[in-house]
């Protein structure tokens, strides 16, 4: 009878191992644990036959081997039902569901578009403070106290000598303050200004540039700032320098490249001139070098300062500025 028991185990070890589904699982347990047919109930009931003493040692060992198979048949049926539940759920012939990316915003985009030209060019990047003393940004860099500039109806002031910056050009005044020639920074930052339209925000972005070295002259502003709007609008953009006026730069210039749009033909955006003007540039004011100590009779330097806002809009054809900060997704979602 314990010979008969023990190769019984061993067949219903094997048949449970080879089980491939939770149906045939089923009957397994049927077949040797079912209430009335099964085949330990059936053992048990045969313990009549056996000698009185033997009795309980069997029964001890049918009982053993009946909670074993119990044992064994629930580990198996936990692991088919892992198995179909993972043959259910995963059909590996869908294809996959892209996870939703998120993106820059343009004005960042851009930005960083702008810096990374710069950089390659050997110009590191400054930063100065957007709350600004007035000196700064204003008085060091030869605009004088009756300037319409700073008027209380174009600048935000904090107080009579603190202002929000109107440009980045207080940048360059902090940076000579510190630094000696040669020199050569970009300055990306927020600016105010009490002013708002479709093309105008009270916030918006610039980002100035500053070249101060011995033998500075107007044909390398001219070279770097051709160079950026080649690599920023395409090489075959048309650029052109037009004589203009800032209290901080002589010569002055501002520089207009040919309309994105109409290709110089003509538009509304251009106003039918075929130009858009895209920046400030000129040579550092000995003026401005007096301010800073540094020696106008060696150095001399060009500076010049863009608008992030507008030359995003002109790459990608935004006509209104206020789409940058409504963040609407819709909006957002295309670039
Ligand atoms: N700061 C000027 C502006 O905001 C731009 C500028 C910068 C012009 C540097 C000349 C040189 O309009």
């Amino acid at each position: 009878m314990k010979e008969k028991l023990n190769s019984l185990m061993h067949e219903v070890q094997n048949e449970i191992e080879e089980t491939i589904s939770l149906e045939i699982l089923e009957n397994l347990r049927i077949k040797y644990l079912g209430r009335k047919e099964g085949i330990f109930t059936q053992l048990l009931k045969q313990m009549g036959n056996l000698p009185p003493q033997e009795r309980p040692e069997t029964g001890k060992l049918i009982n053993e081997i009946k909670d074993k198979v119990t044992q064994l048949l629930e580990e198996k049926g936990t692991i088919l039902k892992s198995r179909d539940v993972i043959q259910e759920k995963i059909d590996i012939t869908l294809p996959g569901i892209l996870p939703e990316l998120g993106n820059l915003h343009p004005l960042t985009k851009t930005l960083k578009e702008i810096v990374d030209i710069f950089v390659r060019l050997g110009f590191q990047v400054a930063e100065g403070p957007e709350i600004e003393l007035s000196y700064y940004n204003f008085d060091a860099l030869n605009i004088p106290s009756h300037h319409p500039a700073r008027d209380m109806h174009d600048t935000f002031y904090v107080s009579k000598d603190v202002i929000l910056r109107t440009h980045t050009s207080p940048v360059q005044i902090r940076v000579m303050e510190r630094q000696k020639p040669p020199l050569r920074i970009i300055v990306p930052g927020r600016v105010y200004r009490r002013d708002a339209d479709i093309s105008h925000s009270p916030m918006f972005h610039q980002v100035e540039g500053l070249l101060v070295d011995e033998q500075t002259t107007f044909s390398d502003l001219k070279g770097v700032l051709s160079t950026f709007i080649h690599l920023i609008f395409g090489s075959e953009t048309n650029v052109r320098f037009r004589p203009s006026f800032f209290p901080f730069t002589e010569p002055s210039a501002e520089v207009d490249i040919a309309c994105v749009l109409c290709a110089g033909k003509g538009c509304g955006v251009c106003k039918y001139s075929g130009w858009l003007e895209i920046l400030g540039a000129g040579m550092v004011d000995p003026e401005v070098f007096k301010m800073v100590n540094y020696d106008s009779t060696k150095y001399t330097g060009f500076a010049f300062g863009l608008g992030v806002e507008r030359i995003a809009m002109l790459k990608y054809g935004i006509n209104n500025i206020r789409l940058f900060f409504e963040n609407d997704m819709r909006f957002l979602e295309q670039f």
